[in-house]
């Protein structure tokens, strides 16, 4: 949810902050723009769209040059996509980038407007910028000191002060910032693969601090300009792992990664063929004594969540409550002391996810984050996390992040079955065993492509689908549906096939296209029954089945076979063709697959 960037070294700073924000365009690609010291000013180009039409802009009008710059990507808040409320915001003196939303912006510009400062833009941004300049006294650290403690609401900024060239600014809070700490050189930015072509080493910037950066020097200090000595992180993340790497998007590059980020995220936490998950800090003699489990996420992340749920219920016989993050924290829900709340969270900066723990914490809960981006703010409020490792996820529609959290589900819920005795040390380490063997399963299904293309083609013409399945199908048809639509633009929904009888069977048609996800074996009889409902009244019908169902065409149209593995198992399999089938509708309708409109990955705006 908009991207920033900064630079300062000895390249050409417009040809870095560029590179750098076209890896965080995944956070909004509504406009773009950068600010660069150019003899002794500041220069600014911006432009509504992606930053390919920043390029064009810069091609046919300047192209500022300078050592020193920061660069914005944008997800609009305040203010329509537009050249004038792109970033940076500012005037002469004083340019910034932003992101985050301030929550008292109509105050302060009102407050603005009467001290004889005019506004050109709509955003909140502009208001934080032209306080910056009110309050400037000549010294930046106190003008930024001054400045947030009158706002309210969520930032991370990098700032430039035309008296002070050669140097960027940075503050934060509620939203993600790190400085890249390199030779000679030095970066700011809102994640990690902006930075990985040029170092690793980095510093996380925490709530309220105030970095002050040049071309070799770092100085951090607190709002009481206390200084502060910071650890260096180093980044593991492959430098490739933020390329597309011969793949046409993002998407089906990271389609094709689950093998391998299960495997990776799995194996460390396995001993002797059991789940190990102690060295993240959770015991079995806590896991088998909290009295509740709470679920709470957004998006992609909350159905990982709801396959968990499923499961743990199935194998631990445990009550699990699953939430979507932004009603959980305004139910006021009933958590005590006793109670485990997990957060699922590929970016660990989703805004709900993290007032969800917050209020967790509020009531004493223990939280467990279960989390993709290291020393994002949701993990290190946790007390206890588990690294999800996927490698960073670009493509703005998740697929090996899910699949990734689908497999700490099942670990926990091995691992507390095993705890609680529901399951046998043998029966536990049969299931985990099941565990480990699915990259390898999820090498043949990957082969699928084609079939899945095909159906693609079946599906493209739609105006409307319905994905139905019962149990853990539903869970999992519900993460088929939402990839389908926010990529393709087709309007989906997805049904307990049950409950289509009850109201949402009027809208059947030959029109409607169903998809079937029926891969447990206890529920396919009942399935196919709902199948036959709809088929009757004309629609076509595409199932997800494991290998040993018939092919019948009284019943479907068109089937995807899947290895058969245990069914509890199934959703890791059957997550791909549903990835597939909705990368392959997008791309034959001709959509934007890894940016698709109105989006972005990381929200850290409720
Ligand atoms: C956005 C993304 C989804 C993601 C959700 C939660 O909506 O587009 O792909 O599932 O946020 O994000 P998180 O980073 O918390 O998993």
């Amino acid at each position: 949810m908009c991207g920033i960037v900064g630079y300062v070294g000895k390249k050409d700073s417009v040809e870095v902050l560029i590179d750098a924000l076209s890896k965080l365009e995944y956070r909004g690609y509504d406009s773009a723009g950068i600010a660069v010291f150019e003899n002794e000013k500041i220069a600014v180009q911006k432009s509504k769209g992606k930053i390919k039409d920043l390029l064009a802009k810069m091609e046919s009008d300047k192209r500022p040059t300078g050592v020193c710059g920061i660069g914005h990507t944008r997800w609009a808040t305040h203010g329509e996509p537009s050249d004038i409320n792109s970033h940076p915001h500012g005037n002469k003196r004083i340019s910034i980038v932003h992101n985050g939303i301030i929550e008292n912006y109509k105050q302060i510009k009102d407050f603005l407007i009467t001290q004889g400062y005019g506004f050109e833009s709509e955003t909140d941004t502009e208001t934080v910028a032209k306080l910056l300049d009110y309050y400037y006294d000549g010294d930046p650290v106190n003008t930024i000191c001054r400045t947030i403690e009158e706002i309210r609401g969520s930032y991370a900024l990098g700032i430039m002060f035309r008296d002070f060239p050669g140097k960027i600014f940075a503050a934060r809070k509620d939203s993600p910032l790190i400085i890249g700490v390199g030779e000679n050189e030095n970066f700011i930015a809102s994640d990690v693969p902006a930075i990985l072509k040029y170092t690793r080493d980095y510093y996380l910037l925490e709530e309220n601090e105030i970095a002050e950066i040049t071309d070799r020097e770092i100085k951090i200090c607190d709002t009481h300009r206390e200084p502060i000595i910071k650890e260096l992180q180093t980044a593991t993340w492959d430098i490739d792992a933020a390329e597309k790497g011969g793949y046409e998007h993002f998407m089906l590059k990271e389609i094709n990664e689950q093998p391998t980020a299960i495997k990776t995220t799995i194996a460390p936490r396995i001993s002797n063929g059991m789940p190990y998950l102690e060295e993240s800090g959770l015991t079995k003699e806590m896991l088998k004594n909290y009295n509740r489990i709470f679920i709470v996420a957004c998006g992609t992340a909350m159905h990982a969540g709801l396959v968990g749920k499923y499961v743990i219920e199935k194998v631990a016989r445990t009550e699990v409550t699953v939430d979507i993050a932004s009603e959980f924290r305004y139910r006021n829900p009933l958590i005590t002391d006793k109670d485990l709340v997990i957060l699922i969270s590929q970016s660990g900066e989703t805004a709900d996810t993290k007032a969800a723990l917050e209020l967790a914490k509020s009531h004493g809960a223990t939280t467990m984050s279960v989390v993709n981006v290291k020393g994002s703010s949701i993990a290190r409020a946790s007390d206890i996390v588990i690294y999800t490792h996927a490698g960073p996820e670009i493509s703005v529609a998740s697929t090996k992040a899910y699949s990734v959290q689908l497999s700490v589900m099942y670990l926990l819920a091995f691992e507390l079955a095993y705890a609680k005795g529901v399951i046998s040390e043998e029966e536990c380490k049969k299931l985990t065993k099941e565990l480990m063997d699915i990259p390898e399963k999820l090498a043949e299904v990957l082969e699928l492509k084609e079939r899945c293309q095909f159906v693609a083609s079946r599906l493209v013409n739609s105006d409307s689908l319905l994905y139905i399945g019962r149990g853990l199908d539903y869970a999992l048809s519900m993460e088929g549906s939402l990839k389908l639509k926010e990529i393709s633009y087709i309007h989906s929904e997805s049904y307990a096939a049950g409950e289509l009888k009850h109201g949402t069977i009027s809208l059947v048609t030959e029109e409607m296209p169903v998809i079937a996800v029926a891969t447990q074996s206890d529920l396919i009889e009942k399935t196919i029954s709902n199948i036959k409902e709809v088929k009757s009244r004309g629609a076509k019908v595409i199932m997800i089945c494991s290998e040993d169902v018939e092919d019948d065409k009284s019943v479907t149209n068109h089937l995807i076979k899947l290895p058969k593995i245990n069914d509890i198992l199934m959703p890791m399999l059957a997550a791909v063709p549903m990835q597939y089938i909705a990368y392959y509708t997008a791309v034959l309708r001709g959509c934007d697959v890894d940016q698709p409109r109105n989006l972005a990955k990381s929200v850290t705006v409720e």
